[in-house]
């Protein structure tokens, strides 16, 4: 979301939502604003907020947000979320597809036409803007990740020349392991660039996100990194705080007690303020707040039982509403959840609106709803059964499918719902058919992780016996390979020997490159398949990968004095067809696998120009391979 920009409309975005100043935090706030001083004499950044839910991390990005858009810093925003199906870039989308939507045509000018060309893929908004883009060529999945990559950094560099920018991107706990790698690869490669990155996320949970381990130690090996952990508010702090909120001062006791169970955590002190002023237990006496009826009541042990209490006080139609809304996704749109309901979107909305007085979700710029805090939706969660949930989830997943149009090809954006909502849904096979269609896209967009993290779900929604298990192992494969995890591989597949399987599809796929003459990477999937064949001790494959490796050596050189640039390989394999042979007896004389061959035909097919195997043994004759 685009917090700040040049315009004062953006910038008149900038209101806390609780209008309450931040309190306390000083010493967090100067470090970062020393940091933002170096960024803006032209060094780039990052700041990472760490500390537990509710402790004030999205609170002090918001303060930082709206000091730097005062100093005239452009300030964009994207954010991760663990709910919905999340697309692959989520955060760099919204904070980048913002800023395009919302600029004049001619600050998207200033951007060089190939950065613009790259990224129009991942960003419509742009077309929309600057008309039909030159359209690049189909890459290979590592080159078009790097062009996009670059491209990124590129844009984000010139946005900067003219004004300091800030990106800040909240909850990476939650962050995708291609927004992460981008990131880094964006620092290491703008380091001059005045942007600084301040993100936040809950230290409880970083070790459940690699991705996020992985960029934190990248960053700081880069000394790029400072990183701050924020902790509990002091006694004086929540009174502060409670004082804010309520309006007036607080009783001695009310304050104590208010510490002692929030423990310091001013969202649990927030959430205990609003359940003792609905309950009655918190009263104004005399111009102080003060405490009335009996406090075991007041008092419930745990942060889900004070949010349960305050969900009582809602009429049930609202609380419903705002339990589906809680499968939706942390954010979530009104036609859709009325639709979902079957309810008339005016009703559900003025319902919405006692959950929004009650500060449990608030109203977005766009009109779409929010939860305050993610707590309250995970709370919600809980209490919708298992059942109810996949009922939910195929209501939804058909809602959203009903919204999109099915002519044209389907965006990342639309794509990682539906597979989320199916996938948990009674309907296995639209689940299997969308993250199908979202791995392919992931796998397109050169995010590999979220590619293999759909292909897996795929997986475990087939039935083992299931053909169309083996039809995903070569793009499971390609996305392994492009995370460069083809070593964890036999973690990820599920089927019967899926470790003996995937060591030989890294050889077929290797094979395939040889013969295509890209030596570079045949050699690393070798060198990927030998380590697959030797970590079980598996002396035949070795044999056969070991058997290859030398060959790379040589084909480099034989190239050039072959027809068509055939490859050696397929020099072979075509001296084969003039005698009559099937695929499958070339492939028996060669050792290779069928589908193999199939291949290596197919680009021989192409690079001579021949229509079938009659041609092709003309042109083998005319050039004395027969
Ligand atoms: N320093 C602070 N001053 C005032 N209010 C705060 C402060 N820290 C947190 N809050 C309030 O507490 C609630 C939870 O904070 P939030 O920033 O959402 O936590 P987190 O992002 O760490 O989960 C919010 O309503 C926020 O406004
Ligand atoms: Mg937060």
């Amino acid at each position: 979301m685009v917090i700040g920009e040049m315009t004062q409309m953006a910038r008149s975005a900038l209101i806390m939502p609780s209008a309450i100043p931040i309190i306390g935090r000083q010493q967090e706030l100067a470090s970062i604003i020393r940091r933002y001083e170096a960024v803006r004499s032209g060094l780039a950044c990052v700041v990472l907020v760490s500390g537990e839910p509710g402790m004030g991390k999205t609170c002090l990005l918001d303060e930082i947000a709206r000091r730097a858009c005062q100093s005239g810093a452009t300030v964009l925003r994207g954010g991760s979320s663990q709910a919905e199906g999340m697309p692959p870039f989520l955060p760099f989308l919204e904070a980048l597809g913002q800023y395009i939507q919302s600029s004049p045509t001619e600050c998207l000018q200033m951007q060089d036409t190939a950065t613009l060309q790259a990224l129009a893929s991942q960003f419509p908004e742009l077309t929309i803007q600057l008309g039909n883009l030159p359209t690049s060529h189909p890459s290979p999945p590592e080159q078009a990740r790097f062009r996009l990559y670059e491209a990124t950094g590129t844009f984000l560099q010139r946005l900067g020349a003219s004004r300091p920018l800030v990106l800040i991107f909240d909850d990476l706990h939650w962050a995708d392991s291609a927004s992460l790698d981008l990131l880094s690869h964006v620092m290491r490669r703008q380091q001059g660039a005045r942007l600084l990155v301040i993100g936040a996320y809950r230290n409880s949970e970083i070790n459940q996100n690699p991705g996020l381990v992985r960029s934190v130690a990248e960053l700081s090996r880069q000394r790029m990194l400072t990183t701050i952990t924020i902790g509990p508010l002091s006694g004086p702090e929540i009174e502060a705080l409670a004082e804010h909120t309520l309006g007036g001062p607080l009783s001695p006791d009310a304050s104590s007690l208010l510490y002692a169970h929030s423990e310091g955590n001013p969202f649990f002190a927030e959430e205990l303020l609003q359940s003792w002023v609905e309950r009655k237990s918190l009263v104004q006496n005399q111009g102080y707040w003060a405490l009335g009826t009996p406090l075991d009541q007041a008092l419930p042990p745990s942060i889900h039982g004070i949010l349960r209490q305050r969900f009582a006080q809602l009429p049930p139609d609202c609380i419903d509403h705002l339990r589906v809304a809680a499968i939706i996704g942390h954010n979530f749109d009104l036609s859709l959840l009325a639709t979902v309901k079957e309810n008339d979107i005016e009703r559900v909305e003025e319902s919405l609106f006692e959950a929004v007085h009650a500060y449990l979700v608030r109203v977005e710029q766009n009109g779409s709803f929010t939860f305050s805090h993610d707590y309250i939706r995970v709370c919600l969660y809980a209490e919708v059964s298992i059942s109810r949930r996949r009922t939910l989830h195929t209501k939804i997943g058909s809602v959203l499918e009903s919204f999109v149009d099915q002519d044209r090809p389907l965006s990342t954006y639309q794509l990682a719902p539906l597979a989320f909502h199916f996938a948990h849904s009674h309907d296995r096979e639209r689940g299997i058919e969308y993250s199908e269609r979202a791995g392919a896209q992931a796998l397109l967009d050169g995010a590999a992780a979220e590619a293999i993290h759909h292909y897996r779900i795929v997986l475990n929604l087939l039935d083992l016996n299931d053909q169309r298990g083996s039809g995903l192992l070569p793009r499971l494969s390609q996305a392994l390979l492009l995370a460069s995890q083809a070593e964890k591989a036999e973690t990820i597949m599920t089927s019967e020997d899926p470790y003996l399987q995937l060591a030989h599809l890294l050889l077929e796929q290797a094979d395939s490159e040889m013969g295509q003459g890209n030596t570079s990477q045949a050699a690393d999937l070798l060198k990927q398949t030998l380590a697959l064949f030797e970590a079980p001790d598996m002396a035949f494959g070795t044999q056969q990968v070991r058997g290859r490796l030398p060959r790379l050596v040589q084909e480099p050189e034989l190239l050039a004095s072959l027809p068509s640039g055939l490859t050696q390989r397929q020099v072979m394999i075509l001296k084969l067809v003039p005698q009559g042979k099937s695929n499958r007896q070339i492939a028996h004389e060669l050792g290779i696998t069928e589908k193999t061959v199939t291949n290596h035909l197919t680009h021989i097919f192409n690079k001579t120009n021949c229509e079938n195997r009659a041609t092709l043994t003309a042109f083998a004759l005319r050039h004395g391979l027969a």
